[in-house]
């Protein structure tokens, strides 16, 4: 039964309920981004097709162009989707984490985007002061890797500078990505990491954004038992940290070696 007396109901039996609907919204939103994949991927395949076909017209092949170019942002879309419902299901599962090197990933990131960082003329500012492996899930830490310097690429100005650290800081290791960029202006900032929230829609679109990726960014370090820190200054730059907590990667470091 999805309702509930909430006059009488008692403080667990609401907080039950709404772990419930939250789940019942998770699998629907799952389900959905799961059933459009198929039939787009058909589209995307003959939209392809037709917008190269030069036995149409010109027009008809543009019209073809901006089809198949907006159904790939809606496959973009689904894939988001599907990726944070995988995410929210995994929440309290570490079934695919293992060891994974942090400074290595986020090195090999940066060198594969070498072309879009000259292409703005930014400087990056690496210090990748630790080398210690995080417990974690892999493909999720490179997805955190991939859409918080993309964000800061994204989002600052061409000539401008993004500082990349992987540090250790006390008992945590801490992931930040800074950025002289255009900056979230305060009354954003607690809303930043809901699903599709943008700040400047007509500029995301433009860049080909949906507003997913801090939300995927957010649920992966639920997952890893971390937090996301956010300080921003508008018009100045963002700073983005990813704290992790050292100990229980170090004590699951020692379990792994069997010592
Ligand atoms: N480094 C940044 N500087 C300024 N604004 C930012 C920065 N990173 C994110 N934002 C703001 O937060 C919004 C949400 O970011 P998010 O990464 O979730 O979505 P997106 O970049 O629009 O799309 P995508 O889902 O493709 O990542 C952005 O639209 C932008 O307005
Ligand atoms: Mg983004």
């Amino acid at each position: 039964m999805n309702t509930i007396d909430l006059e009488n109901a008692s403080k667990q039996e609401i907080q039950t309920h709404i772990q419930k609907l939250e789940k019942i919204r998770s699998d629907f939103v799952s389900n959905i981004s799961h059933e459009l994949r198929t039939p787009l991927t058909v589209m995307i395949g003959y939209l392809e097709s037709l917008a190269q076909d030069t036995a149409l017209e010109k027009p008809y092949q543009n019209i073809m162009q901006t089809m198949y170019t907006h159904a790939q942002r809606m496959q973009h879309i689904v894939e988001d989707l599907l990726h944070l419902s995988a995410i929210e299901a995994q929440e309290y599962q570490e079934k695919a984490f293992e060891m994974v090197d942090m400074h290595a990933l986020i090195k090999d990131y940066l060198a594969s985007i070498t072309p879009m960082i000259e292409k703005k003329q930014h400087k990056i500012v690496l210090n990748l002061s630790s080398h210690q492996k995080i417990f974690g899930d892999k493909k999720q830490l490179v997805s955190l890797i991939q859409n918080l310097i993309t964000n800061a690429i994204a989002y600052t100005p061409e000539a401008g500078t993004i500082s990349v650290s992987y540090q250790e800081d006390g008992n945590a290791l801490s992931f930040s990505v800074e950025d002289t960029g255009i900056g979230i202006a305060k009354e954003h900032l607690a809303r930043i990491t809901e699903r599709f929230y943008r700040i400047d829609k007509h500029r995301s679109r433009d860049s080909g954004g949906t507003g997913l990726g801090l939300a995927i960014i957010k649920h992966i370090m639920i997952v890893h038992h971390g937090q996301l820190k956010i300080h921003s200054t508008l018009g100045k730059g963002s700073c983005f940290r990813c704290v992790f907590k050292k100990e229980k990667t170090i004590q699951t470091d020692k379990k792994m070696l069997g010592s």
